[in-house]
């Protein structure tokens, strides 16, 4: 069983529903709905269809709803507008007329305000480089560094620039709302730049009443600098290495990738590795050799979960995409990880419960373990621990923990109805993992649950054998 999971963004390529259960077949374990382009009628439309085929397929399937968040975007143009180099291109803001030949509007009252003379300005995913020259009260005039054409509605990065807006704009508080009624399972928050801003989100979520996890996206140097308590504050991680290879020196982008998913196992949660990594199966039905080596970084790095975006947004070969994951990541875990998970902070007695379990797993041949798990902690405590070999069974009574549990390493999460008696529990699971081929007679199983004697409940590891 593959341990890293597969996360896909769904779009144009991939919404009709043969090709989500393609996708899901060959290895898709959480959907990405990215609201930076996806409606609301589709994500209302698409959000009960994943539900219904996962049920189906008796696979647990997680979605992720993906905020647009505090991005600045070029407005929209008729026709292209060619840049030269030495170009003088105006971005105009609050409705302001035009008054150089070359001009487009920007999304962003405030973007006069907040940029200086001298700084860059980069466009369209960094492909249009221009730098700050003169600055009106509703107009900035910047010189073309890089010719290119720029396009409808693109992307702005001002690198290392503080931007005055909200952290959840108007949209943004309207899809999650969305995302809170059709109970997706994982809310990220896009251009997250201070811990606060997670709370924000915390705070949206709790009033619509939905249980959904928080995602942090690093994706600028803010974010980057106040890593640690960034990951505190959040419930899993995302390395957006779309928008943070363009916000950083490109140079940084693996040591930072690399920072992130070691402090993530560290302090016990989730990560993901997202963007570009088979960027060029876009188009392609195989990918780079340079891409499949990225792929096998990641999951030597031992990151929960890997992401495709425009593969199976826009692409022509999304299932292929899948595959080729599968396969690489399966392959590559075989091989050992970077044990990272040596240095995770054990802080209460239950996660030393859970290394004990991992110890014992770990040094025996043939061996899975049990997780019972009422909330998931058990289950995400024993994952961080990133055991060598062994699968983590996690059984819990809650179809939304079940759900969530799809985005971590190592864990096949499993809804069963808890008894009274956790030996009628384990016995339940125990029968369900032999029925459904998961364990072979004579498998090693490391067993974390409740155990009850003298009518005090407590934490226990056991070790049975697979009948
Ligand atoms: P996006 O985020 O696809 O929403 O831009 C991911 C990234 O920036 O890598
Ligand atoms: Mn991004």
């Amino acid at each position: 069983m593959r341990k890293t999971k597969i996360i896909c963004t769904l779009g144009p390529a991939t919404e009709k529903t043969e090709t989500i259960r393609q996708l899901i077949a060959r290895g898709a374990d959480v959907f990405r709905l990215n609201m930076s382009h996806a409606s609301r009628e589709s994500v209302r439309e698409i959000v009960p269809r994943i539900r219904k085929l996962a049920n189906e397929l008796g696979r647990p399937i997680g979605i992720l709803l993906d905020t647009q968040g505090p991005a600045i975007r070029t407005g929209p143009l008729k026709t292209p507008v060619v840049l030269n180099k030495g170009d003088i291109l105006e971005f105009t803001v609050r409705g302001a007329k035009k008054t150089e030949k070359k001009s487009v509007e920007v999304n962003y009252d405030k973007f006069a305000n907040d940029v200086s003379v001298g700084d860059t300005v980069l466009v369209d995913n960094g492909l249009i480089k221009l730098v700050v020259v003169e600055k009106k009260k509703n107009r900035v005039l910047c010189r073309v560094i890089t010719p290119a054409a720029l396009g409808s509605r693109r992307h702005i990065n001002l690198p290392g620039i503080h931007i005055s807006l909200p952290p959840l704009t108007k949209k943004d508080i309207a899809d999650v709302d969305l995302g809170a009624k059709l109970g997706v399972d994982f809310v990220a928050l896009s251009f997250v730049r201070k811990p606060s801003d997670l709370t924000e989100l915390r705070n949206l979520l709790q009033r619509k009443k939905s249980k959904a996890c928080v995602m942090a996206k690093i994706e600028d140097q803010a974010a980057v600098e106040s890593i640690e308590e960034m990951i505190r504050a959040a419930d899993m991680v995302m390395v957006a290495r779309g928008d943070l290879g363009i916000e950083v020196p490109m140079e940084e982008l693996p040591l930072i990738q690399r920072r992130i998913v070691k402090n993530c196992i560290r302090l016990g949660k989730p990560v993901v590795v997202a963007t570009h990594l088979l960027e060029s199966m876009i188009n392609n039905r195989v990918p780079t050799r340079a891409e499949i080596t990225d792929v096998a970084n990641a999951t030597f790095e031992q990151a929960d979960a890997i992401m495709l975006s425009g593969e199976t947004t826009v692409g022509h070969y999304p299932v292929e995409c899948v595959e080729v994951l599968n396969r690489v990541a399966a392959r590559i875990e075989r091989s050992g990880g970077a044990g990272y998970a040596e240095a995770a902070i054990l802080e209460d007695a239950r996660q030393k419960t859970v290394a004990a379990a991992v110890v014992l797993a770990n040094s025996l041949p043939r061996s899975k373990i049990i997780v019972f798990t009422r909330h998931g902690t058990m289950a995400r405590n024993t994952s961080n621990l990133r055991p060598q070999r062994a699968t983590i069974f996690a059984f819990t009574p809650s179809e939304e923990v079940r759900r969530q549990l799809s985005i971590c390493w190592g864990v096949y999460p499993i809804r069963i109805d808890f008894s009274a008696d956790p030996n009628v529990t384990i016995k339940t699971a125990q029968k369900y993992l032999r029925d459904q081929k998961m364990t072979t007679p004579g498998d090693n199983l490391v067993i974390v649950s409740d155990s009850v004697s003298d009518g005090t409940r407590s934490d226990c590891v056991h070790l049975r054998t697979a009948q």
